[in-house]
């Protein structure tokens, strides 16, 4: 199990239990995500954490295969789907280039709250892009350290915090950043706004 595996398994419990920071961005990004998703869509979800953005997207696509890279997120992840009765969501544990997605294609992809701890995100945006159909399109939010103007707090707090296993790998990325990572994998992007202060919200489709 790789360390920041371990780091996500010990966090699933709290982070079910913790509540949405800011409301009002979340339900902005869900609203603006419904709008690339259709009925009859096969919908991939990398880093979906206990599964709350995918059982709320249910509705909007035909199924959503949701993973994370934490067994206990997917477990958690499962039970919720359960309990809510929400038969079109798939849990599995995998990272974004495991093999294990490579069995079909999906309509749409997306990550929220990911991109940042991917330590080999080209190789993994290249992964995604081909797990779509020609023409699919690749969600994302994705909190950019870098854009945020207490960044430098961040750049010496988050290494202390990695050292005592506090941390978790995380990329200081800009939300240009993101975008160029994006297009260089093949994508062409259609969206790019901030949905807070420093959390950039990217729609890509496939070229
Ligand atoms: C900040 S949480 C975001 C969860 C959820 N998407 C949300 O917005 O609430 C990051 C999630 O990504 C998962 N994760 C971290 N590194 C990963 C990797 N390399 N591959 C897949 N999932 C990963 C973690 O287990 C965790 O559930």
């Amino acid at each position: 199990m790789t360390s920041d595996a371990r780091f996500w398994d010990q966090t699933a419990e709290k982070y079910a239990a913790s509540p949405i920071k800011d409301q009002v961005a979340y339900e902005h990004t869900l609203a603006e995500t419904r709008k690339y998703l259709n009925s009859g869509d096969d919908l991939l979800e990398i880093g979906c954490g206990t599964g709350g953005t995918a059982l709320l997207l249910a509705d909007a696509v035909s199924h959503i295969t949701a993973t994370d890279i934490s067994a206990n997120m997917i477990s958690i992840g499962a039970q919720k789907a359960a309990a809510q009765s929400v038969a079109n969501v798939e849990f599995i544990q995998a990272t974004p280039a495991d093999t294990k997605l490579a069995t079909k294609s999906y309509d749409a992809i997306t990550g929220f709250n990911i991109l940042h701890l991917l330590p080999d995100l080209e190789g993994d945006l290249l992964a995604l892009r081909a797990r779509l159909k020609p023409g699919g399109v690749l969600i994302s939010k994705t909190p950019c350290i870098s854009d945020w103007k207490w960044s430098a707090l961040g750049r010496i707090a988050i290494p202390i915090m990695q050292f005592f296993g506090k941390a978790p790998y995380v990329c200081f990325l800009k939300g240009s950043d993101v975008e160029d990572k994006i297009e260089a994998a093949g994508f062409e992007i259609i969206v790019s706004e901030n949905h807070n202060a420093f959390s950039r919200f990217i729609v890509a489709k496939k070229v």
